[in-house]
């Protein structure tokens, strides 16, 4: 999709189709208002006769408006004047995606910046509609052989502003919500590809692929040999029981100040995960095919970082493993030595996302990091626990905490901290070994899993964003959501930004 941005009045918009908002009950947004006033009332009219309340899913499509020169009208309902808020504007972009695309418009003008939004401005809500637009629109089917695209797909969208002076920072708020969209369609293809095509040497291959694409970025893959003499016996331990080796990718970003310490994005990318020798029950069984999602938002983050070209430097760590049963399979009491040299009974093979983590963090630590955040589809306990709407966060370094809490509200990419007590470690105890990899019963099972994995995270500030209940969508809406690519982006803009803040001042 294109993005333009352009002011100017509504009714002198030469367009395919001109989308305006209309809040409950029948009042009418600033550019609706004036483009009734010159068109003779018709919108007004049109409300008192009952045609459309302006509730929230409601739209009405007019054709031949006296005195306007575009080819149709979309009326979009918003919902109450004062209590549109981020879940709402996003739902009426959603709508208004899905209505222009059952139109035959492949261009509209959409008037949505004059809707007022709680506690946001101009440049947050240009980049919502980028992303919900391109968002909405999104299928996965290049798998299907008779794909169901729209005969007239919605190619062109300009947005309006109400002067010059705006038009600088709506356009950079365009760039970032593309290169958002684009990180989230990435992380949405990835996640929604089928387990075996989707393996950990097809995803070494889209790293690969990705370096080749963008200059500014270089992977690097690490194979099993390599992995076992560095002494990664807990990842690889993982890995054993399936006929797909393991890989450890690479990705690395240096576009900023040589003094400057590396962002390390660390993804579990279980390509799939059928819990090994202690067997997942069947129901649901393939969505374990995206337990790789952490590893594809690092891919997408990556990729709108390299787009914006932040000055940062950024690395990306995938641990690509498929979890699978067989002969060769770790057995439940096999004992392993970790990279960072402790040693992990395995009491459950289905526990395997920290045992992968563990030895990704610990070789972290080597880019002595500015900090490390892992995005991992950890445990059902955290979907127990908050449901899926935030993502569970962890974090050893309240600032850090601090900084992904802001991200998250300005990206509308939520996220809710749990405790990483002491108290709950005692509950790692093992008789055999330094720790065992769960706990001896149900409790707090997603907290467990973020204190196993705080163990191997003491060398540096560090979060960890459970994101089990947020990065598929289960049920009739199957599909990989691009959680948390929003999260991630904005963090490191945000770190961007206090760069560009850093040089200011060293010039003055
Ligand atoms: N990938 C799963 C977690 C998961 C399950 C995410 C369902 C989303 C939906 C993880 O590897 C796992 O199996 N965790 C176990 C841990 C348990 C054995 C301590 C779990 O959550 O049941
Ligand atoms: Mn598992
Ligand atoms: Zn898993």
């Amino acid at each position: 999709m294109e993005f333009t941005v352009k002011s100017g009045n509504p009714e002198k918009q030469r367009t395919a189709c001109l989308v305006l908002g209309v809040y409950e009950s029948r009042r009418l947004t600033p550019s609706a208002e004036q483009f009734d006033a010159v068109c003779g009332g018709v919108l007004s009219n049109l409300l008192r006769r009952g045609d459309l309340e302006g509730k929230p899913g409601q739209s009405l499509l007019l054709f031949n408006v006296p005195e306007a020169v575009c080819e149709r009208v979309l009326l979009v309902g918003c919902g109450r004047e004062r209590e549109v808020d981020d879940r709402r504007f996003r739902q009426v972009l959603t709508h208004t995606t899905t209505t222009l695309n059952e139109t035959g418009a492949t261009e509209a003008a959409v008037y949505l910046t004059d809707v007022a939004v709680k506690g946001r401005d101009l440049r947050w809500k240009i980049r919502q509609m980028v992303e919900t637009i391109e968002e909405a629109g999104y299928r996965f089917d290049t798998l299907k052989s008779k794909k169901e695209a729209p005969r007239r797909p919605l190619r062109k969208i300009n947005i309006n502003i109400s002067g010059r002076k705006e038009q600088s920072d709506s356009e950079q708020a365009i760039r970032e919500g593309a290169a958002i969209a684009a990180g989230v369609k990435l992380a949405r293809d990835l996640g929604n590809m089928p387990p075996n095509l989707c393996h950990p040497a097809y995803l070494a291959e889209q790293a690969q692929a990705l370096a080749q694409q963008f200059p500014t970025l270089q992977a690097h893959i690490l194979e099993e040999p390599e992995m076992k003499q560095m002494g990664m016996h807990a990842l690889l331990a993982v890995s054993q029981g399936s006929a797909q080796p393991a890989k450890l990718i690479r990705l690395d970003y240096r576009q900023g100040p040589p003094t400057q310490k590396p962002y390390v994005l660390v993804g579990k990318g279980v390509t799939f995960d059928s819990g090994g020798i202690s067997l997942k029950p069947g129901e649901a069984m393939d969505e374990m095919k995206y337990d790789m999602c952490g590893a594809a938002s690092v891919f997408g983050a990556l990729q709108a970082c390299v787009e914006l070209q932040l000055p940062l430097n950024v690395t990306g760590l995938i641990a690509a493993v498929e979890n699978m049963p067989s002969g060769q399979a770790t057995r439940p009491g096999d004992i392993v030595t970790s990279l960072s040299g402790q040693t992990v009974e395995i009491l459950n093979t289905d526990a395997e996302g920290r045992l992968i983590l563990c030895d990704a963090l610990t070789y972290a630590e080597r880019d002595e990091p500015a900090a490390v955040i892992d995005i991992a589809t950890l445990t059902g306990a955290c979907i127990v626990a908050l449901g899926r709407h935030p993502h569970g966060l962890f974090s050893n370094h309240p600032p850090l905490t601090h900084a992904l809490q802001a991200a998250a509200h300005t990206s509308s990419d939520r996220v809710w901290e749990l405790p990483l007590w002491d108290d709950y470690q005692e509950a790692l105890d093992s008789n055999f070994a330094d720790m065992a990899n769960i706990a001896g019963n149900r409790d707090g099972g997603a907290v467990i899993a973020a204190c196993f994995l705080a163990r191997f995270a003491k060398k540096f500030h560090w979060v960890h964003l459970d994101i089990a209940g947020t990065a598929w969508k289960t049920g009739k809406a199957k599909g990989a959501t691009g959680r948390p690519v929003p999260l991630l982006t904005q963090y490191l803009l945000d770190r961007a930004a206090e760069v560009s803040r850093e040089d200011a001042r060293a010039a003055h």
